[in-house]
This record gives C-alpha cells, structure tokens and sequence, in this order.
C-alpha cells in the first residue's frame, strides 16, 4: 500500500518570520489530517533549524531542497546530509527542473546525489519532467525514460520518490490533465519496475485541482511549489478527499 506523500517546495521564499507565521497558521488546519498521508515541507536552508523546533509533535516532516554527495568538503554553496540529519530533516529533492536548468545540473550530479542521500538515510525525492518544447516534440517520453534510468540508477525503489513535473507545468498555471499526470506516473512506475514506489506530480497543484489529481490511480503525492507558500491552499491540499 502506497502511502500519500503531499510535498510542499518553498523554493527561494519565507524567511525565519514568514516560516513561523505560516506555522502558526497552519498547524492548527491539520490538526484533524487522517494520517493516511505524509505531509512535508521543503524550506529554504536559512528556515530548515527554525522549522525543525517548529514541527517538533506534529505529524510535518521536513525535507532540503538539495544534498551533496559528499559528507564534507571544499563545496562551496552545497549542503552535506549529516547537516540536514542534525535537524531531523527526511526527505531532500533532488534533480529539480531549477538546478537543472539554471545550473545545469546533469542526470549523473543527481544520481550522485539521490544515493548520498539514501545511503545517509535520507529519502530522496528526484525530479524529472519534460520541457514544452519536448512535448511538442513528441519526446516526452524518451526524455523522462532516460532522466529515470541515469537518475535513480543503483536506488533502491522502497526509500524514494519520484516526482514527475513536467515544466512546462511548473508556475505557469498549466496543470498537466490528470489524465495525462497519471498516464506517464504509470509509465514510470512499469520502468522502475516497482509497484509500491511513491510517484508524485508537479506542476500548479492547487486547492482547485488536488482532488482529482489525488483521486488518479497512479499518483501517490504532490510537489506543491507556489500554492504552498500561503499555509490555508497548501493546508486545503494537505486535506485533499480523493473521489
Ligand atoms: P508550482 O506548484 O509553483 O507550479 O511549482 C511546482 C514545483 O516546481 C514544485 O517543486
């Protein structure tokens, strides 16, 4: 049985203030959450200690929005996994469109990373989706298939996630058809070859949308970017009802 994995991705947002405003806004709203989900929140390096005493007895876990692959070292911007460990933070993206696109990180960076991040007993949630123009293309599937095989090469399935955000998606008020979402969610799923491994989808997953995303046969999760910045959307997703 896959258990939901609803993701929140602060992105370059909230600072320590903003962070225990939004807390205290929302911890209140799911305080009856069934905990038939995981909730996660992904914030900013700056936040991760202030949220870490913040989520202490509630059911919010958190997440980094990197990892290196090393333990320690010349690395200038990176973050290490024991510095994340050390605030009780679960999960770490890896593999976002962003990093991909504005630093060019490659399939190879990301694997190295996904698998620090799993061999430190952190579960990495690796991103992959197609641009539009691959789309129109017709390449869509080939691009995601590759990201899939190169990125979570050597993983082990059962402590990952995989997020599928097509970035065409992706803070354009686009939300891929949940049709469409749920279709390459399954294709990904029938590559890894892993019935029980959580597949998320990315890309403007709002209040308006998540119930029948959250109702498609393949999507386990989200990755919430925008709509999780303001604590009643990303607390209205948190509360999805599936059909
Ligand atoms: P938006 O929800 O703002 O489209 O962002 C999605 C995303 O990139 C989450 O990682």
């Amino acid at each position: 049985m896959r258990k939901p994995v609803i993701a929140g991705n602060w992105k370059m947002h909230m600072t320590c203030a903003q962070a225990r405003e939004w807390m205290a806004t929302f911890l209140p709203l799911i305080a009856a959450t069934p905990n038939d989900r995981e909730l996660v929140v992904a914030p900013p390096f700056t936040a991760i200690s202030t949220m870490a005493d913040l989520v202490k007895g509630s059911t919010l876990e958190l997440s980094s929005q990197n990892v290196h692959w090393e333990g320690h070292g010349a690395y200038t911007a990176e973050i290490a996994p024991g510095m994340l460990l050390e605030h009780d933070v679960v999960y770490a993206i890896v593999g976002h469109s962003e990093p991909r696109k504005y630093f060019s990180e490659s399939d190879e960076q990301i694997n190295h990373r996904a698998r620090s991040a799993q061999s430190n007993g952190l579960i990495p949630i690796v991103c992959v989706g197609e641009t539009d123009e691959q789309r129109t293309r017709g390449e869509a599937e080939r691009v995601i298939r590759r990201q899939v095989e190169q990125g979570l090469e050597g993983l082990d399935p059962a402590k990952l996630i995989v997020a599928y955000e097509p970035i065409w998606a992706i803070g354009t008020g686009k939300t891929c058809e949940s049709t469409e979402a749920n279709r390459i969610c399954g294709l990904i799923r029938s590559w890894v070859g892993s019935p029980d491994l959580i597949i998320q989808y990315g890309g403007s997953v709002k209040p308006g949308n998540i119930d029948e995303l959250m109702s498609m046969s393949d999507i386990d999760g989200v990755l919430v970017g925008g709509a999780s910045l303001e604590a009643e959307s990303f607390a209205r997703i948190a509360n999805y009802q599936a059909a």
